[in-house]
């Protein structure tokens, strides 16, 4: 797929920007702070309803704006598809979501209209930051590539509430029929859950055998073995719906001290090994970095799989920092594939085979203007 169209109003530092994206390779070049980043981040918003580097969707607000958008068109394989996002701060929702110009039922209704893949020096929070960050990781690109997924995370978080409440009213002030409430809301997580743990163990085990591959093609050494793994209370489990009723039987008794539940898939984990060694502790920042572009190469592969078309790649501030082997590798699968490439000059990209150079500016206000050529 690609983007035939973008336009932003009072997003970031755009006070407005009309653009008709290249289908091939864009360079975007332009002074630190001018508004490379920006740009990606509004097609990122686009595609997976969320910025790429803040949870505060306010912040994509021009200053001082009371209202955002973003607009975009993309040509898929089924035809032309049309999304609109606009960030309202004082009002709710704060996020509308605007399909083919009409108001959308839900957020999670945008997804599969516009499909992007970014690489950005954050990707590195992939192996360093805790497990909230890997899920984190796994929920937006499983939803990218299984809408339904998203739905089935959202029940799941919901009956997760409504027991974590039930046990902390019961701590607080005692719940007289607390026992069969809790067989109930334990009945229904148990429910939620299956699908979740099912969707992840696939995902990880495809993206998985992908990363490694990739991993192999890129390594210094070759040799080195690097595997992802599922981790969880369901991940080995084939009868997960008994799992997690006995699971959450077992843990009962602490879950009522701490008023929260502590068993279930919204602790799983995305484990990452070299040499079955986990890579957090053991790796080196080139093996880090390794994995991290590996995991990402390997996840568009699996989206042109499973959607029978390639992503938008779009790549912040990576290209310059790779070695000659692991540029080639990028290069190699952006061939035929729409890709945004920022850079502070333009010379860090000379060998991307760039279709179109656009230069990103800021007026002496700040605000940013783009300029081709
Ligand atoms: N909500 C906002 N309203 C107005 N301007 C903003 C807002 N948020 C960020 N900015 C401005 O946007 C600019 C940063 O843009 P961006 O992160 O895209 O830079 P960049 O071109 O990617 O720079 P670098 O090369 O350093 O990565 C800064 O000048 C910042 O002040
Ligand atoms: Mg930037």
């Amino acid at each position: 797929m690609h983007f035939t169209s973008l336009r932003m109003q009072q997003f970031r530092n755009y006070p407005f920007l009309e653009l008709e994206p290249h289908p091939g390779i864009t360079v975007l070049y332009g002074a630190n702070g001018s508004g490379k980043t920006n740009l990606l981040e509004a097609m990122h918003l686009l595609s997976l309803g969320r910025s790429h580097r803040t949870p505060t969707d306010r912040e994509m607000i021009a200053l001082g704006e009371s209202v955002a958008l973003v607009h975009g068109e993309t040509q898929r394989i089924d035809g032309k598809h049309d999304v609109q996002v606009r960030l309202y701060p004082f009002e709710k929702p704060q996020k509308r979501v605007f399909l083919y110009g009409k108001p959308a039922a839900r957020i999670g209704d945008m997804m599969g209209h516009a499909t992007v893949v970014m690489f950005s020096p954050e990707d590195i929070r992939i192996v360093r930051d805790g497990p909230s960050a890997r899920r984190r990781f796994v929920d937006m690109q499983l939803s990218q590539i299984r809408p339904s997924y998203l739905k089935a995370l959202r029940s799941y978080l919901s009956v997760l509430e409504s027991r974590n409440a039930l046990l902390k009213q019961n701590k607080v002030e005692g719940v007289s029929d607390f026992t069969t409430q809790i067989d109930t809301w334990d009945e229904q997580l148990a429910n939620a859950a299956v699908p979740l743990a099912n969707a992840r163990r696939w995902f990880l085990s495809e993206l998985g055998t992908n990363a490694t591959a990739q991993y192999q093609a890129i390594a210094e050494n070759a040799a080195e073995p690097f595997e992802l793994r599922y981790i969880g209370a369901l991940a080995k489990s084939d009868t997960p719906h008994q799992t997690m009723l006995e699971g959450l039987k077992r843990a009962r008794r602490e879950d009522m001290q701490r008023m929260y539940t502590t068993f279930g898939p919204h602790r799983d984990d995305m484990g990452m090994f070299l040499y079955g060694k986990e890579l957090r502790a053991f790796g080196s920042q080139g093996q880090l970095r390794t994995a991290v572009l590996s995991i990402k190469l390997g996840e568009i592969k699996l989206i042109e799989r499973e959607m029978g078309e390639f992503p938008t790649l779009l790549l912040d501030d990576v290209f310059s920092e790779l070695d000659l082997k692991r540029r080639n590798a990028l290069l190699k699968s952006t061939e035929g594939v729409q890709t945004l490439l920022t850079c502070t000059d333009k010379q860090d990209a000379a060998g991307a085979k760039a279709d179109m150079f656009l230069h990103v500016t800021q007026d002496e206000h700040g605000n940013a203007t783009i300029i081709p050529g």
